[in-house]
């Protein structure tokens, strides 16, 4: 039997709910353990991702990992994902006809693993989940709350990769991003995630 997120991913790989499924490969639903802390949103899947149906396995995943590891987490301690889940062809941009037809897929993930942080990779991915007034280049480092998650914005790093001062702006942020972790795990220490509602209100009020 299929859990309600394998459930999800299984929708995703046989989508037709907007034109990018017609030029994908595979769709690249997303991957990382089930109950992920954090959950990071690109903007949409590559050449690479497209041919191998993962996130972030091109130069930006080889990036993003470093930037995790930079930090003391394995990409396998997060869940990683995308606005689009099939490749824009000749990697254009997603149009907002096709982000919104997509971010059901996304809202059920990020309802499904209930993440503490949701880091949004870039402008796209910051306007998707914060709305039209968010971009990197002013709101990235910069978290707040959405309900009970909160949400990080951050440069893309696909954008930081070859730009020298963005690359030192966005290993600053995963600092951020690690400090953000380390004062919720003190205020509720040890507490397993599914069972502190109450305690992850308060994290939040007090963090963010
Ligand atoms: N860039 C993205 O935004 N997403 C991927 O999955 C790969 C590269
Ligand atoms: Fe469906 Fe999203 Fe793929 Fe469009 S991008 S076909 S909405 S899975």
């Amino acid at each position: 039997m299929l859990n309600e997120l394998e459930l999800v991913h299984s929708d995703i790989m046989g989508c037709t709910k907007c034109e990018l499924h017609k030029s994908r490969t595979r769709a690249v639903p997303g991957e990382g353990p089930h109950d992920a802390r954090i959950m990071f949103v690109g903007e949409g899947p590559g050449q690479n991702e497209d041919e191998q149906g993962r996130p972030f396995v091109g130069a930006a995943g080889k990036f993003l990992t470093e930037l995790l590891e930079s930090i003391g987490l394995k990409r396998t301690d997060v869940f990683i994902t995308n606005i689009v889940k099939c490749r824009p062809p000749n990697n254009r941009a997603p149009r907002k006809s096709e982000i919104e037809a997509c971010n059901p897929y996304l809202q059920s993930q990020i309802r499904l693993i209930n993440p503490r942080i949701v880091c949004a990779l870039g402008t796209p991915a910051i306007t998707t989940l914060m709305g039209d007034e968010y971009s990197a280049s002013r709101h990235h480092g910069k978290p707040s709350t959405k309900g009970e998650v909160t949400i990080l914005p951050m440069y893309h790093p696909a954008a930081a990769l070859y730009d020298a001062s963005l690359k030192e702006t966005i290993l600053h942020d995963f600092r951020l991003l690690k400090r953000l972790l380390e004062n919720m795990e003190t205020l509720n220490p040890g507490t397993p995630k599914s069972s502190e509602p109450s305690g992850r209100k308060q994290t939040l009020e007090k963090w963010v």
